[in-house]
């Protein structure tokens, strides 16, 4: 491993595993191949850019033009695969994007790396393709794909892709799936940064139907750990789940928000339920616990509040990503609620 090609670096989760990665290790050279949409901010990366080992493509990943010739000037030879339509609420307003991105990007991302011969190629995946549990049990990496919303079907899609180019071609594919993350420099429309934000701001809270449903959160940080890992020793061909056996039902991940920033329940705003919500994530991470040695480091008592104390002290960060594009998506997504 030595010059590795990291698509949607400049995301959520691709920004802070780019810092991670240049950290734990010295002799390597990064490429951040990422389009810039909506989601993207070279902000996060801010001192990052100056690291000589760093460099940065601006393409879309359905660009095979674009792809290739970035493979070929810096001799890629791993891939972490980040770049993708990664919003739930988005893709039930609109699912084309997120097939183009997640479906057609990565099967073209899968044939490039073939062509050129990577001696691995880390597609990063999520908890969602396995779709919803019920009271009890948690995800495998046996457990067959369900995908439920337009977003997880896509990302299950691509899975597949990834799976059968490793067992065709032998393109030596490792995979992680994760469960929800939070952490510095996420997106405001994901639920723990909208909460924090609306807080801040003394706006309504909008919890979706009865507030609920459960979620495994992770912090950002062990996710990169966690991807790390598996690059180095990870089997081909070989699914890891990657969980922080840290439930929470939605509305107690409210209330611990509003309490940490000493603001009322009163904030909090019961709104229509999202479309075939999921009730319930839970990820058994044992085989990456046991066979490659990983564990999650932070505790989310702690996690929670620095996360909280980030988003104090980054507002010009989020006021600036919050302009534009996404007051329109805002409106559109929580309708009453968004005017108050
Ligand atoms: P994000 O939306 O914050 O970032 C996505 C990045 O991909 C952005 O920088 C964007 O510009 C880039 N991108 C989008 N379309 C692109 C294209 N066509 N070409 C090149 N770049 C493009 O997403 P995230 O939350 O950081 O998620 C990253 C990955 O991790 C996704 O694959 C997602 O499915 C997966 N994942 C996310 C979570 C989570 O909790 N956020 C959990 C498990 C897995
Ligand atoms: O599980 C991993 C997945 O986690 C990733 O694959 C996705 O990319 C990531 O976006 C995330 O998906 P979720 O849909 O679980 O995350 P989100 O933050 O959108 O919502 C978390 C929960 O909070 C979910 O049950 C819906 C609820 N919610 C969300 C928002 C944005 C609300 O009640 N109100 C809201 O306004």
């Amino acid at each position: 491993m030595r010059n590795v090609l990291i698509t949607g670096g400049a995301g959520f989760i691709g920004s802070n595993f780019v810092r991670y990665f240049l950290a734990q290790h010295a002799d390597v050279v990064v490429v951040n191949f990422d389009a810039l949409t909506y989601a993207g901010n070279l902000e996060n990366l801010a001192g990052v850019d100056v690291d000589p080992r760093y460099h940065f493509v601006k393409g879309d990943i359905c660009d095979r033009a674009v792809v290739e010739s970035a493979f070929k000037q810096f001799n890629i030879d791993t891939v972490v695969h980040f770049a993708a339509e990664s919003h739930v609420d988005r893709s039930i307003l609109g699912s084309s994007v997120f097939v183009q991105t997640n479906v057609v990007g990565t099967n073209v991302m899968l044939d490039v790396a073939k062509q050129c011969g990577v001696e691995r190629f880390l597609h990063v995946s999520t908890d969602e393709v396995y779709g919803s549990l019920g009271a009890t049990g948690k995800f495998l990496e046996t457990t067959p794909l369900h995908p439920n919303s337009p977003y997880s079907a896509s990302k299950a899609s691509s899975d597949l892709l990834a799976l059968a180019y490793q067992h065709t071609y032998g393109l030596p594919v490792v995979m992680t799936r994760c469960s929800n993350n939070y952490g510095p420099y996420q997106f405001p429309e994901k639920l723990i940064p909208l909460m924090i934000i609306n807080a801040l701001n003394n706006k309504p809270l909008p919890v979706y139907g009865d507030g609920l449903n459960v979620r495994d959160w992770l912090h950002v940080g062990d996710h990169c750990a966690a991807i790390d890992v598996v690059l180095q020793d990870g089997k081909i061909g070989e699914v890891y789940n990657i969980g922080g056996d840290n439930e929470w039902k939605n509305i107690n991940i409210v209330q611990t928000i509003l309490k940490e920033l000493g603001k009322p329940e009163s904030l909090i705003s019961f709104v229509k339920d999202r479309p075939g919500h999921d009730r319930r994530y839970a990820i058994d991470a044992t085989k990456i616990q046991n066979e490659l040695g990983w564990s999650p480091a932070h505790t989310f008592e702690l996690g929670i509040k620095e996360t909280i104390d980030w988003y104090i002290r980054n507002e010009s960060w989020w006021k600036r990503v919050m302009t534009g594009e996404y007051q329109e998506y805002y409106f559109r997504q929580y309708g009453e609620v968004a005017k108050a």
